[in-house]
């Protein structure tokens, strides 16, 4: 039997830490390339990629975010009343992306942990995983990259990228072995290794593909790096039962909960946009760097 990608899992729980104080009052999710809050991206790559529903997993203080994928009776009748119809659209279409329900950490025990708690949600399927804060700007959708791949072996499939140098030690890292262009079939995975014991240069980046068996190698993962429930060691548990395939996924990836990687993306999504970029790109010319 063969299955579809129908549910997506966005976990939304982190502290935010990196982005302090920002983060303080607001969740890391709705901080704004231009004008769009980072998990609005994620939500589309999922809709994009053909996901139907979708479950947030948050946290305390994350309310924004219900706020924000919610009807706001008094802001677009007031745009309507205005005659703002274009943003009205643009607001009112946030609230009809998709189907969201939401469930919560409640405490921060790692991202498996957080993956946990959509087990209700998921049921029998096979579902997707998109961390808000990897923002993977492709042509055609990494999620959707990494779909084709699912459909044709129907095993997990993990999204890779090449990472140079020291950088490698701060993701999960695969062994893996390249059985068609872009693809490849996983022989093992560690969570955050040293740059020494990095089996490769490639890196796992935030979307991945699981069949609901993953839930049961949660069950059975103990705390490793930084004494958190890791996703990669729950992999790692159930790759001794079945395959995983990685996908090196074409597109740019920006770590946009890291201020560094938040600053790039900010420069390069607003350069690429049609009302902004010229005279964005004019004014970084006239800086003396
Ligand atoms: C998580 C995963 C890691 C992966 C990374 C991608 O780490 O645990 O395997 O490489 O996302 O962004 P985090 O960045 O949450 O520490």
């Amino acid at each position: 039997m063969s299955f579809k990608v129908r549910k997506a899992v966005l976990p939304a729980a982190g502290l935010g830490t990196r982005f302090l104080p920002a983060t303080k009052a607001m969740p890391k999710e709705m901080l704004t390339l231009v004008d769009k809050p980072l998990i609005q991206y994620v939500v589309e790559e999922a809709v994009d990629s053909g996901i139907e529903s979708l479950v947030i997993v948050t946290g305390r203080d994350k309310s924004a975010i219900e706020n924000h994928f919610d009807i706001s009776y008094e802001l677009e009748q007031t745009l309507q009343e205005r005659g703002k119809t274009e943003i009205f659209e643009q607001v009112r279409g946030v609230a009809d992306i998709a189907k969201i329900s939401y469930t919560r950490q409640k405490q921060p025990l790692g991202l498996g942990h957080a993956i946990y708690q959509a087990k209700d949600f998921v049921e029998s399927e096979p579902f997707a995983v998109l961390l808000p804060d990897d923002i993977i700007d492709s042509s055609t959708p990494a999620l959707k990259q990494m779909i084709e791949v699912f459909e044709k072996y129907q095993s997990p499939v993990i999204a890779t990228m090449q990472v140079e140098g020291e950088a490698i030690s701060r993701f999960g890292v695969i062994d893996a072995e390249e059985i068609a262009p872009n693809v490849f079939k996983i022989r093992d995975m560690v969570e955050k290794p040293s740059v020494a014991d990095a089996p490769s240069d490639l890196a796992i980046v935030g979307r991945y593909i699981f069949t609901p068996d993953i839930f049961r190698a949660i069950e059975t993962t103990t705390p490793g790096a930084g004494g958190e429930i890791q996703i990669t060691d729950a992999m790692r548990n159930l790759l001794k039962e079945r395959d995983f395939y990685a996908v090196r996924v074409d597109g740019v990836r920006h770590d946009a909960g890291d201020k560094f990687g938040f600053l790039k993306a900010t420069v390069e999504f607003a350069l690429k946009r049609a009302d902004l970029g010229e005279e964005f790109r004019d004014y970084l010319r006239t800086l003396k760097l």
